[in-house]
């Protein structure tokens, strides 16, 4: 939630009414951990990629963290059924974002993948959806052109993986 704030606050434009939903667009080695962590905050998160076996496999990798963040008391054991249960895989891009206040793309490094997806996310976002990106080098300056709403699109690179960063607690 902390973190969310501040992202908020990055932009005048950008208000700060409540965020609930995430989407998160790529389910890798990061995308299932950022699904992890809003999952554990408490967002609703839709969790989308291009194949059902890329997400059966980052359910997987889900349930393997949350048990493990049980195992060490980083969350209690009963937090881990709610978090999981609060991730809702999907194929369908416009599933993932159609409802989200705010959007994360997580898929391979690259501008010409990147601006497709920001424009996809762009025509099924809500209007004021928040647009970020985790790329590690990629310039948000570019990727935000192939959208409507630059104003509302942000780079947010985190450490991998993203559920240890201690600031997020
Ligand atoms: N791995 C790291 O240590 C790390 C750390 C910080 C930031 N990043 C950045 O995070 C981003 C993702 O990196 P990663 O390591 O998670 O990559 P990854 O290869 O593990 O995962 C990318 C995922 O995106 C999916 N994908 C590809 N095309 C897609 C599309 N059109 N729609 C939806 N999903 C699609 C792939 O199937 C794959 O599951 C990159 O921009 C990378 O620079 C990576």
């Amino acid at each position: 939630m902390r973190a969310m704030t501040h992202l908020v606050n990055m932009g005048s434009s950008i208000d700060s009414r409540n965020f609930t939903r995430v989407g998160c667009v790529g389910a890798g080695v990061m995308g299932h951990s950022w699904a992890t962590l809003f999952a554990v905050k408490g967002y609703q998160v839709a969790l989308q990629d291009i194949s059902e076996d890329n997400l059966e496999r980052a359910m997987g990798w889900i349930k393997t963290a949350l048990d493990l963040m049980a195992e060490k008391t980083v969350i209690q054991l009963s937090e881990v059924k709610p978090a999981l249960s609060r991730i809702h895989p999907t194929t369908d891009l416009g599933e993932a974002v159609g409802e989200a206040d705010f959007v994360l793309e997580s898929v391979y490094e690259d501008y010409g993948a990147k601006r497709d997806i920001f424009r996809d996310m762009d025509a099924h976002a809500p209007e004021d959806a928040i647009l970020a990106t985790g790329s590690s080098w990629l310039l948000i300056t570019e990727i935000q052109k192939a959208t409507g709403r630059p104003e509302r699109c942000v780079g947010a690179h985190g450490f991998n993986p993203p559920i240890s960063c201690p600031w997020w607690r």
